[in-house]
C-alpha cells in the first residue's frame, strides 16, 4: 500500500560519523509540525493502538528497535525499525500499534499535525466503522 512505505533517508557520513537530514515536503510527504519521541517503554508495553483522522506521520527508530503493526481494514502488516536512517511513512486512518521495544529503542516521530487529541480513533469498532469494513 503506497500510503504505508519504508523511507530511506540519505546518510551523511564521514569519518566523524553519520547525519541524517529530514525536511518536510522533501524527504516526507507533508509539511512537519510537530516532533515527539518515546523511549523508556518496557518490552511488553504496546503503544499507539489508535488511528488519526487527519495526522500522517513517520517513525524512524534513531536509538535501538521496535516493531510497528499496522490495520487498515482488510490487511495487517508488521515493520521492523532497526536503522536510524530508515522510517515508516503512515499515511491518515491507518491503525497502529508500536511494541517490542528494545531498552535503548527511541522512536522519534514526526507528524503532519499538531496535537487534537480529537482527531485520534483509539477504539478498534469505531476504526472500522470509520473506514467502512
Ligand atoms: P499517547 O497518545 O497515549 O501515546 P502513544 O500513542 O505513544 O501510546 O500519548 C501519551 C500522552 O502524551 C497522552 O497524555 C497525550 C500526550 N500527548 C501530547 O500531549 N501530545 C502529543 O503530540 C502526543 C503524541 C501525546
Amino acid at each position: 500500500m503506497d500510503g504505508i512505505r519504508m523511507i530511506e533517508f540519505q546518510q551523511n557520513g564521514d569519518e566523524r560519523g553519520h547525519l541524517v537530514v529530514i525536511e518536510g515536503m522533501k524527504d516526507v510527504p507533508f509539511d512537519i509540525k510537530r516532533v515527539f519521541y518515546i523511549y523508556g517503554s518496557q518490552n511488553d508495553v504496546v503503544r499507539g493502538s489508535h488511528a488519526n483522522r487527519r495526522s500522517e506521520f513517520m517513525l524512524i527508530n534513531v536509538s535501538g528497535t521496535s516493531k510497528v503493526k499496522i490495520d487498515y481494514g482488510k490487511k495487517t502488516e508488521v515493520f521492523n525499525l532497526d536503522k536510524a536512517h530508515i522510517g515508516l511513512y503512515i499515511l491518515k486512518m491507518v491503525w497502529k500499534d508500536m511494541y517490542d521495544f528494545s531498552r535503548d529503542s527511541v522512536l522519534l516521530v514526526l507528524a503532519s499535525e499538531s496535537y487534537d487529541p480529537n482527531e485520534y480513533i483509539r477504539n478498534k469498532d469505531v476504526y472500522y466503522a470509520e473506514i467502512g469494513v
